[in-house]
């Protein structure tokens, strides 16, 4: 193409956004377990995340069964959708508990009873400490609304839009007992125009956490029954 050529529109000034979202992971269906998995589920907000959980599992794209939801917020989305879904949920308000140890012990206490395999962190905005992660070693696993290790901790979107990054994702990780880190099990790439606000990019971001986060949670089920 010689200098004065015009750039070819995909990359031109005017070229119109593509409508559908870039994803860089590979179509891939969530493996399978020898055995279908016992979820627990924490989560502080909306639940989006806790319901495409319960859906894929109820396809059975995802070979388990979610047995319980746990929420720290007393009037959270997420405590509603359990109770159109037929999850049985519980309220351990942080507030109420002296410590973050002290709500760990009583999460643990709580998922044990239940024999959960994977306990999945959908949107649970609370740091845990090293009582769950022990617990839950190699099989805590939380969604995250970026690329991490990039935008750790709140705001990530918004924080992403502010950076003006050109792609940015969600990341679903298993936890170490620091905010939103630990080994990365599966990444989406989302991109950010330039015109975007949160309202126009949490709604991608979300599509693929969905998309994701039943991948993960079999995944660190597989590890689960292929450790020694
Ligand atoms: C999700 O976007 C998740 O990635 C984020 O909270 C949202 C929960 O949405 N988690 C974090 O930011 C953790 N640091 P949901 O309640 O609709 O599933």
């Amino acid at each position: 193409m010689s200098p004065s050529e015009p750039l070819p529109a995909a990359v031109g000034e005017d070229a119109a956004p593509p409508r559908t979202a870039a994803l860089v992971v590979p179509h891939v269906a969530p493996p399978q377990t020898p055995r279908p998995l016992r979820l627990g589920v924490l989560a502080s907000g909306r639940g989006s995340n806790f319901e495409a959980l319960v859906r894929s599992s109820r396809h059975g794209a995802l070979q388990g069964e979610v047995v319980g939801l746990v929420v720290n917020t007393p009037h959270c989305k997420a405590l509603a959708r359990a109770g159109r879904l037929g999850i049985a949920a519980t309220v351990m308000n942080h507030h109420h508990y002296g410590s973050r140890e002290a709500l760990d012990h009583a999460l643990v206490d709580h998922f044990t009873a239940l024999q959960v395999d994977v306990l999945v962190m959908a949107g649970w905005m609370r740091i845990v400490s090293p009582v769950l992660c022990q617990a839950y070693d190699q099989r805590l696993v939380n969604i995250h609304p970026s690329l991490l290790p990039a935008f750790r901790g709140l705001n990530a979107m918004e924080r992403a839009l502010a950076a003006g990054v050109c792609i940015t994702g969600c990341t679903a990780h298993l936890v170490a007992p620091e905010v939103d880190a630990g080994p990365i099990l599966i990444q989406a790439a989302v991109p950010a125009y330039p015109n975007d606000t949160l309202a126009t990019l949490a709604p991608r971001i979300h599509a693929q956490e969905h998309r994701i986060l039943p991948i993960a949670v079999a995944m660190a089920g597989q590890r689960l029954f292929a450790r020694p």
